[in-house]
């Protein structure tokens, strides 16, 4: 555990030290970068989605003032495939480079990109590219993939299998077996991606909408064949990317790769349309789930079957039984996964992959059998229990699962349901509750650090890792004023450029746990070398014994008890800054299975003169060990409960099934939820148990988990207010409409 000069700070509800820059317009995105000689570049996109080009003819695109030219697979540079190890940091999910081969996978692929002096002449140019195709029929949907016999492949890798739970389910007297199906939803932060390139004398750097600057930076070294040190990626700030930018696509390959060609900075923006081909996507999952219990409702067998799609450029499994093996106690366990090819962009992580659709599934499932058995669905739950995780045989590190339960059903008054469906009424509403948990793995990595104690007064922090809207300028700034006692405005932090010391993508939820441990070490230490400076020759505390010294809240205390100010100690050397580096590693933990968990209750009220459905009251409860800044944290887990009520209702990426083409492609027909669709109650309960068995400062992460089970506690409700059980997202209101 870390000794905390002030250690109050952690945890404080302080504002973000990044909200004056972005309120005020000083924020600068990945766009937001003009340099001299910048020009502009626009997609040619594919119209079909599997065949190949035939022909390409630029001639009327060229011949518009201010194109500069025109790139596609028989001119664009030769580059290298990327090995793609998460070990080496640098990763990519579609496999294959822009304008590679003549071929077509997915519709809204690059065909050709014309670059030009603005980006207004850049798309009217691309317009004017004609590009003729050899047509194929192609795969587009999950049903399609199966109706016309595409083969599964298993992903081995993510199975799990324990006891014998065909023999137990087959012979169960209290079962159910029921599949769900998710749709593909599409990451639409509000940021769109996009890339600014320059090179100067061989070296690469790039402004790019990244959640990942180290990873980004490996990954385009590779591809471009170069030392990671000629590659530097910037992205200081970032409007959000939910997965969606967490590894490097077409667009910022190519885009790198002209300015090259052509010798000046490119800029390139994803259209928001491309964004729901170009840039990943949550595929669409098939979830089958076979359940049986004893007379006492303990699970006796559970197995969960996912299938999901993919692409021909890639192959993502989305891990929806990744939840499945461990949440409840059960001996006899199956969970399986594998992909369909089709005939779309390659999918990636969407917030919580695997959890989300796959809590949607288990937690349906769940409800479904506490019907079986006529028990409340919450006492359900806490039968199964457990403070195990079975699948590995550990127990959790930190576990108030009961206590989410509990502390959330008081708060939304569960003991005063009636279980009896559409018994609940106010006027013309049916007023429906539910129940779900929620679940996500507590991850962190190794991590390097530097931190400077200043001759002017401020600590200064430097991590190669940044922040998607998360928070993390504030948990590294809280960090050091815990660590050093200095107030938050005295501290300057710098993350979001690849050149600082090595830190780790904001995914997974791992970014809390992973920088907070490098970054005090790195005070300690350069408090450590502040103390060298006093004992020195001519120093505030010549000749004492360095241990005998104590930092506290600035002023570094000698062994006569005399108290000087850390600029004080610097001034007397001449000195600027004294400053410490570390760099920390993180093995999965032997001895703990490391997750996080929380349970949400959902009111829904249903009209069903008029047809109307909303989600009107979200009570959470969220385990995820100490909170570093309990505003930002609670707005975390807001915005995944509002994101998740979106999975349950609205997102739904549709496709014309002829063309392959995604026709909902843009904010006013993909569905997500308005203002006007947020619960007039939300309630976040953070439990805050500190979980020092994985962390140092007792830190898990809460990026993630709020999206986890949510739909699921919707879809519950929905059939306690309607009787219908929809296992087919999103919740649509014709499929409550009773004919
Ligand atoms: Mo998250 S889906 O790891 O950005």
């Amino acid at each position: 555990m870390n000794e905390l000069a002030n250690s109050s700070i952690i945890g404080a509800a302080k504002p973000r030290i990044d909200g004056p820059k972005k309120v005020s317009g000083q924020a600068k995105y990945a766009a937001d970068h003009p340099m001299p000689g910048l020009v502009y570049g626009y997609g040619v996109f594919s119209t079909i989605s599997k065949g190949r080009v035939v022909s390409i003819d630029t001639t009327q695109a060229k011949r518009l003032a201010g194109v500069i030219d025109v790139f596609h697979h028989d001119n664009f540079p030769s580059l290298y495939h990327t090995p793609s190890s998460m070990e080496g940091e640098n990763h990519v999910d579609e496999t294959r480079l822009p304008f590679e081969d003549d071929r077509v996978y997915y519709a809204g692929q690059f065909v050709a990109m014309v670059v030009a002096s603005s980006f207004a002449v850049a798309r009217e140019a691309a317009r004017m590219v004609k590009v003729s195709y050899k047509t194929e029929k192609p795969v587009t949907t999950l049903t399609q993939a199966k109706a016309v016999g595409v083969k599964p492949k298993p992903d081995k890798e993510s199975a799990h299998e324990r006891g014998k739970p065909d023999d137990v389910f087959a012979q169960a007297k209290h079962k159910i077996d029921v599949t769900y199906t998710t749709p593909v939803e599409t990451h639409n932060p509000m940021e769109m991606h996009a890339t600014t390139a320059l090179w100067e004398d061989g070296s690469l750097l790039m402004y790019e909408a990244t959640q990942g600057v180290v990873f980004a930076r490996n990954t385009m070294a590779a591809i471009f064949g170069l030392p990671p040190e000629r590659v530097e990626v910037r992205a200081p700030f970032i409007g959000s990317g939910f997965g969606g930018k967490l590894w490097i696509w077409p667009h910022a390959i190519a885009t790198a790769a002209i300015a090259r060609e052509i010798g000046r900075p490119v800029q390139f923006v994803v259209p928001r349309a491309q964004m729901f081909t170009t840039t990943g996507h949550r595929p669409a999952t098939e979830q089958h789930i076979r359940m049986s219990t004893d007379g006492k409702g303990r699970l006796t067998s559970l197995t969960h079957e996912t299938l999901n799609t993919t692409s021909p450029v890639g192959t993502v499994a989305e891990s929806a039984g990744r939840c499945t093996s461990s949440l409840y106690a059960c001996p006899n366990v199956r969970v399986t996964h594998a992909t369909l090819e089709t005939n779309v962009g390659t999918p990636t992580a969407m917030r919580a992959p695997g959890a989300a659709p796959g809590l949607y599934a288990l937690e349906s499932a769940m409800d479904e059998m506490a019907e079986v058995l006529g028990m409340d669905p919450l006492e359900f739950r806490r039968v199964n229990y457990t403070d195990r995780d079975q699948s590995i045989g550990l127990p959790f590190s930190s576990i108030h699962l009961l206590e989410a339960f509990e502390r959330g059903a008081k708060e939304f008054g569960w003991a005063k349901r009636n279980p009896k469906v559409g018994s609940m009424r106010d006027g013309n509403e049916v007023i429906g509750w539910g129940v779900a948990a929620c679940n996500w793995d507590a991850t962190k990595m190794g991590c390097e650090a530097r931190v400077s104690l200043r001759a002017d007064g401020t600590v200064f922090g430097s991590c190669a890792t940044q922040d998607i809207g998360t928070g993390t300028y504030n948990v590294v700034a809280q960090t050091l004023a815990g660590v050093t006692g200095i107030d938050l405005d005295r501290i300057e932090v710098k993350i979001g450029d690849s050149s600082y010391s090595r830190g780790p993508i904001s995914g997974g939820s791992w970014a809390t746990a992973t920088v907070m441990p490098a970054l005090s070490q790195a005070a300690q230490k350069a408090i450590e070398q502040l103390g060298k400076y006093a004992v020195d020759e001519g120093g505030a505390f010549a000749g004492a014994d360095p241990e005998a010294l104590k930092f506290a809240n600035g002023k570094l205390t000698g062994p006569n008890g005399r108290s000087i100010d850390f600029t004080e100690i610097l001034r007397q050397k001449k000195i600027a800054a004294a400053e410490g580096t570390a760099k920390t590693s993180a093995e999965p933990s032997k001895e703990y299975s490391c997750k996080s968990f929380g349970a949400h209750f959902v009111e829904v009220r249903w009209d069903p003169g008029i047809s109307r459905l909303r989600v009107s009251r979200v009570v959470s409860a969220i385990d995820t060990g100490q909170i570093v800044n309990e505003k930002t944290a609670a707005n975390q887990v807001e915005g995944a409960i509002v994101m998740g009520i979106g999975m349950a209702l609205f997102e739904h990426t549709e496709y014309d099934l002829n063309s392959g083409r995604p026709v909902n492609n843009d904010l006013a027909e993909y569905l997500m939820p308005v203002h006007g669709d947020q619960p007039p109650e939300l309630n976040v309960i953070l439990l805050k148990h500190p979980d020092y068995n994985f962390s140092e400062f007792g830190v898990r992460g809460i990026g993630e988990i709020g999206i986890t089970g949510l739909a699921g506690a919707v879809a519950n409700a929905v059939y306690h207010a309607t009787g219908k059980r929809i296992r087919d997202l999103p919740i649509t209101l014709d499929k409550l409409i009773t004919v």
